[in-house]
């Protein structure tokens, strides 16, 4: 067997890798990325997801069952993470994870010292790992988790199902653009778009800056804003179907820069390609009521 690299350790397709900061986390060897790659999995999921979606706050404000989507469970570090920042509240909550594979979470669960996110967690994740759904008592907290063992762009694609109700809040974490293209196209995020209850606004909030993610989303109908800095992005990405849930909007020198971006214009299909905005693009950005009167 292939002796882990200095810093690593592991086998099969994940490794654990040391970040900044010391923490540990998972990475996936096929596509050579971290999932949490700047400062640890717990630390990240709570910058990158929790906070800019204001999740604690809008949860114990909500009455009734609070629905998060997890797209992109990997190693559960935003959900557990998510569920450790919750527990005190009573409010019900239902999350559905998404992916394609359960291995990085038995890759996690079986490195659950070196990560310390998965502590206290541990029954609830060999629910999962076994039946793929857990109702449990996280402190005060009634929570039903499920997962869904799918390939998401064509989950999506298909009629609406129960197994997920529509959310309040998504946490998208997929591979970047450049290795997992099919996560990250238009007729993707407009199904998406197209697929939440316009009675219930969802905010969703992704780790990417990319300005082709930004625009994507600009055009799938989602309105876009910055979400907070974490160790190694100055800033991340949150959108919403309701305005009101972006603190700080994209602007119109935002807009400028993107059509001067030679990466901007959103992928049609799962193949990755760089290119400037199109005059149609820019059109529907022009036209998107974030801009217009700004
Ligand atoms: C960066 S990792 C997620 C890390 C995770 N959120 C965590 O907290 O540990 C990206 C995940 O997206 C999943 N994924 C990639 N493409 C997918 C697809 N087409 N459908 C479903 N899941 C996918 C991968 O299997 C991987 O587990």
């Amino acid at each position: 067997m292939k002796k882990p690299a200095p810093g690593t350790t592991g086998g099969g397709g994940y490794e654990l890798v040391r970040v900044a900061g010391g923490a540990w986390s998972v990475r996936a060897r096929a596509e050579g990325e971290t999932f949490h790659p700047g400062i640890g999995p717990a630390a990240e999921a709570e910058a990158v997801y929790l906070r800019p979606l204001r999740l604690a706050e809008r949860m114990r404000a909500h009455a009734g069952e609070f629905v998060v989507w997890d797209v992109g469970l990997g190693a559960a570090a935003n959900v557990l993470t998510l569920f450790r920042a919750t527990r005190a509240l009573a409010s019900p909550l239902r999350v559905v994870s998404f992916d394609r594979t359960l291995e990085a979470l038995d890759f996690a669960r079986r490195h659950g010292a070196e990560l310390g996110y998965l502590a206290d967690y541990e029954p609830a994740v060999d629910a999962l790992l076994g039946t793929r759904e857990v109702r449990f008592y996280n402190g005060r907290q009634p929570v039903d988790w499920s997962v869904i063992v799918a390939d998401f762009p064509t989950w999506l694609a298909g009629a609406p199902t129960t197994e997920a109700p529509d959310p309040h809040a998504i946490l998208y974490d997929a591979f970047s653009p450049a290795r997992n293209p099919d996560m990250w196209t238009l007729p993707l995020f407009q199904r998406l778009r197209a697929r939440l209850d316009p009675s219930r606004p969802c905010a969703l909030a992704t780790y990417s800056r990319a300005t082709l993610v930004r625009v994507t989303l600009l055009v799938a109908g989602f309105f876009v804003g910055v979400g907070e800095a974490t160790g190694e992005k100055e800033e991340t990405t949150l959108a919403a179907t309701d305005p009101r849930l972006i603190p700080r909007p994209l602007d119109r020198r935002w807009l400028a820069r993107a059509r001067r971006s030679t990466s901007a214009e959103p992928l049609a299909g799962p193949r990755y390609v760089q290119a400037r905005l199109s005059a149609a693009t820019l059109e529907r950005l022009e036209r998107h009521p974030q801009f217009r009167g700004g």
